[in-house]
């Protein structure tokens, strides 16, 4: 994921132009905000008005808006920006950048630039090897940029070889490991076991019994832990969200049974296990194999208990293990919190109250009240379900030292 990252894509005159939108697209679905800026002979290949409907910005490339006079500075983009990508450079563009000259908004912003920058090369397979186009690149190397070499194949000349731009999923796979291995990583080397989501309990082949969890909180919470480095076992119940980050290894679950039986296995080789799932307390005693019909007569239902995961996880649980559990309370929040962490051997529990606005199921926000084994009470603001999850995995960093 590239959220939140600030990127400048700098598209020059070349016809490997057209697979810049895709690139933008790839970029902005990765969650990264993108300024565009195109050099003149850009725009000859691909409009400005394709690339500002990708990116949800204006395209720009002038130094002044010719209508109202607005200047567009490039020292402060260059100072936004997280990283640079250029994609696809031309030979003139290369060879500009490396001996200073500074005619358009693309090559003032480089100049201003202090983030790094990635140079994706286009151009036909004799231009390419020039050495003069070899020098520029030499140098661009030497000043620090990282040059994404073409790939081998048919060029839009008709001839074949070296100088197809790479395809946009290896750039943007390159710029993410890139970011990645700049980003903090103090979870690196743990094992952390995440439950989200309901659990379905089956009445009948058509029929269940579940609850409104939406599972946003328990992929958060994933998704940022495996953000910090760690290995994330996600086991979830069934819900809508997806997650696409590689150091998540999910495994999918419907009923509390389920749940439990996972959890059993992966928790002796985790350090870590956050319980943000909403699971069922009680399962129906039967499972009818065929649908059961309407009488008329009112019908009793006789539940069983389910197993508390998080309790017997709680039992489970060796001193160099940390186990975090939600309490999810409708009165008397904090005693009935505190309760629930002692009963489950809980290192912390992560209280939500729906008595507040914003907190709870099936919304974006939550508010939560961290509690700990020595009572400590720990009070957060409404928020984003995301920045609440780095909230509770700073937390987690915290009692793991
Ligand atoms: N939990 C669990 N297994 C269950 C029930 C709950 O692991 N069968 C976990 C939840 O994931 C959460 C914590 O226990 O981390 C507290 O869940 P909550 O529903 O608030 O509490 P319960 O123990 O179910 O108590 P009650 O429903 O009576 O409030």
């Amino acid at each position: 994921m590239l959220e939140g990252k600030k990127i400048i894509l700098g598209i020059t005159g070349s016809i490997a132009a057209y697979k810049s939108a895709y690139l933008l697209r790839l970029l902005v679905k990765e969650k990264a905000e993108v300024q565009v800026l195109m050099t003149k002979a850009a725009k000859e290949f691909i409009t400005p008005v394709t690339m500002s409907a990708l990116s949800g910005k204006p395209v720009l490339g002038e130094f002044f808006e010719s209508n109202d006079g607005t200047w567009h500075s490039h020292v402060d983009l260059g100072l936004w920006a997280d990283l640079m990508l250029i994609a696809p450079a031309s030979a003139n563009t290369m060879g500009k950048m490396a001996s200073g000259i500074c005619d358009n908004l693309l090559l003032t912003t480089y100049l201003s630039a202090k983030c790094p920058l990635f140079i994706a090369p286009a151009m036909d397979l004799d231009m390419f090897r020039h050495p003069a186009n070899q020098a520029s690149m030499k140098k661009l190397q030497e000043y620090g940029a990282t040059i994404i070499e073409p790939a081998t194949g048919e060029l839009a000349s008709g001839l074949s070889g070296k100088g197809r731009m790479e395809e946009p999923e290896q750039i943007v796979e390159k710029i993410r490991e890139f970011l990645e291995s700049k980003e903090e990583k103090p979870l690196k080397g743990k094992k952390v076991l995440v439950t989200a989501g309901p659990t379905y309990e089956k009445l009948d082949p058509v029929r269940f019994i579940g609850n409104y969890s939406s599972g946003k909180m328990g992929f958060a919470i994933a998704e940022e832990a495996a953000r910090k480095g760690a290995e994330v076992i996600l086991v979830a119940g069934p819900v809508k969200e997806n997650t696409e980050h590689r150091q998540i290894e999910r495994i999918d679950v419907e009923s509390a049974a389920e749940m439990k039986d996972a959890c059993e296995k992966i928790f002796p080789d985790v350090d870590i296990a956050v319980m943000a799932a909403a699971v069922a307390d009680y399962t129906p005693e039967k499972t009818t194999e065929n649908k059961m019909k309407r009488t008329g007569d009112s019908l009793v239902l006789e539940l069983v208990p389910t197993t508390d995961i998080a309790a017997m996880l709680g039992n489970m649980k060796r001193d160099d293990q940390l186990l975090i559990g939600f309490a999810l309370e409708t009165s008397d929040a904090r005693k009935n919190a505190a309760y629930k962490l002692k009963r489950k051997n809980l290192d912390f529990i992560i209280l939500n109250s729906l008595e507040d606005e914003g907190a709870g199921f099936m919304v974006d926000t939550n508010k939560i009240t961290i509690i700990d084994r020595e009572n400590k009470i720990e009070e957060f603001p409404l928020k984003s379900k995301q920045e609440v999850a780095a909230d509770i995995v700073d937390r987690l960093i915290k009692y793991l030292k």
